[in-house]
């Protein structure tokens, strides 16, 4: 198959407080293997040889870890094909002609940097109120091979551990709830023994600072989970609301 000729329309804006809008952006010679990532870098150094200002979008791995590549593609979170991030997204995925709209992650609580980047330090926020462990280090620590968990537990804690933090979960929610990606957090440690001791007040300090925030309240659409390119189930949520609710009601 031969290459494509795309015509993007890219949402550009200057800086968090100014008015952004969508550009249009004709790309020729668009390689079907070129990741989506690549065919922006291509763009990108036409736009800088031209001296225009190249377009701002944030990446690291380039391989679905880092959950730092977030675009809303034609009106769906990291694209059109589900269970993968922006950075496995191949043009293949796309037809000679087409008309693609791009566009940064839109939730109050993500404001836009520049262009297609935003500042997502809100999740870093709630998973410093309680997303962690406390460790005894006087001596008597238990190596952590030594503690039986059961092998659903294991898996299930494993499945939430698999969140990158990407926030598609927040920009495709209708009411832009952060629930998914709390849940997720809450849940990787609260399943295994090492974090059941503080699981209430790991859930009270996570649902405040979310709140804080300024997410959205989560009403069960469940769009979260369709757009999660992990596929972090809605039963973490459940499992959130559960611990949150014996927090609450055994409060001193
Ligand atoms: S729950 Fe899924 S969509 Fe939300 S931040 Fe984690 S990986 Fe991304
Ligand atoms: S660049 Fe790291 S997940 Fe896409």
């Amino acid at each position: 198959m031969g290459n494509m000729k795309l015509n993007l329309k890219i949402w550009r804006q200057d800086g968090p407080n100014a008015a952004g809008q969508l550009k249009d952006y004709p790309v020729n010679d668009v390689s079907e293997d070129m990741s989506f990532l690549e065919m922006l870098d291509v763009l990108n150094d036409d736009l800088v040889r031209k001296g225009d200002d190249p377009i701002a979008f944030d990446h690291d791995c380039r391989e679905g870890i880092c959950g730092s590549c977030s675009l809303f593609i034609n009106g769906e979170a990291h694209g059109p094909t589900r269970g993968i991030t922006t950075c496995q997204l191949h043009m293949r995925r796309f037809k000679d002609g087409d008309t693609i709209y791009v566009e940064p992650w839109r939730s109050a609580a993500f404001p836009v940097i520049k262009d297609l980047a935003t500042n997502r330090g809100a999740f870093d926020r709630i998973q410093a109120a309680g997303g962690f462990v406390s460790v005894n280090t006087s001596g008597n620590l238990v190596d952590g091979n030594a503690v039986p968990i059961p092998k659903d537990d294991a898996d299930k804690a494993f499945d939430a551990a698999t969140c990158i933090g990407c926030g598609a979960c927040v920009a495709t929610c209708p009411n832009g709830s952060a629930m998914l990606f709390t849940a997720a957090k809450v849940s990787q440690l609260s399943l295994l023994p090492q974090g059941k001791p503080e699981s209430k007040r790991r859930a009270l300090a996570m649902v405040e600072q979310m709140d804080k925030e300024g997410f959205g309240n989560c009403s069960n659409t469940g769009a979260c989970e369709v757009e999660c390119p992990k596929g972090i189930s809605l039963e973490h949520i459940a499992r959130l609301h559960r611990d949150y609710l014996v927090a609450t009601v055994t409060k001193e």
